[in-house]
């Protein structure tokens, strides 16, 4: 059984995301998507658990996707499989080097990890969880950036940031 772990920080989970865990569940046998805490990303819109149970919802009808959180190291989370395999999706060259720097020290505390990437779609090169937030600050509409099943969950905490 080969198992794909895709995390993020998700906040919130956008169509882009949507498309490489949808992509990766058809690769692998399973799908961990791991919601995760990025130190560089302060001010969150969502709780960890609150994105949890969104990201819950949006992949219910995906067989062999399962949702969890992790507070610690990804490396360290990946040592409960024997061949961990990190899928994590790139936009463009502006994610290259970030995500490269990742995948080296993610594999030099566990060798046993191999990260992959799948490019992103042509679509959602542009798209990007700080871009919805920024909209969803102006009332724009949400539904060809974010699943439908968080909509509604954005738009309320916009409304409250104000
Ligand atoms: O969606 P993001 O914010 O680009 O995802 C980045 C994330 C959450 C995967 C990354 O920040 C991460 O792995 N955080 C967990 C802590 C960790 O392992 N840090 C070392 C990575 S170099």
């Amino acid at each position: 059984m080969r198992t794909a772990i895709c995390p993020g920080s998700f906040d919130p989970i956008t169509l882009g995301h949507l498309n490489i865990i949808r992509r990766t569940a058809r690769i692998f046998d399973e799908v961990v998507v791991l919601v995760m805490f990025n130190a560089s990303k302060t001010s969150p819109m969502f709780t960890i658990d609150e994105r949890v149970e969104q990201i819950g919802r949006v992949v219910a009808h995906l067989s062999n996707v399962t949702v969890e959180s992790y507070g610690g190291l990804l490396a360290e989370y990946a040592r409960r499989f024997e061949h961990p395999v990190i899928v994590k999706g790139l936009r463009a060259s502006t994610d290259f080097e970030n995500e490269f720097q990742m995948a080296q020290i993610n594999k030099s505390i566990n060798p046993a990890l191999e990260t992959m990437f799948l490019t992103s779609s042509e679509k959602y090169t542009f798209l990007s969880s700080s871009m919805v937030r920024e909209l969803a600050s102006y009332g724009a509409d949400l539904s060809t950036f974010v699943p439908r099943e968080v909509i509604g969950d954005i738009q309320k905490k916009a409304k409250r940031g104000k």
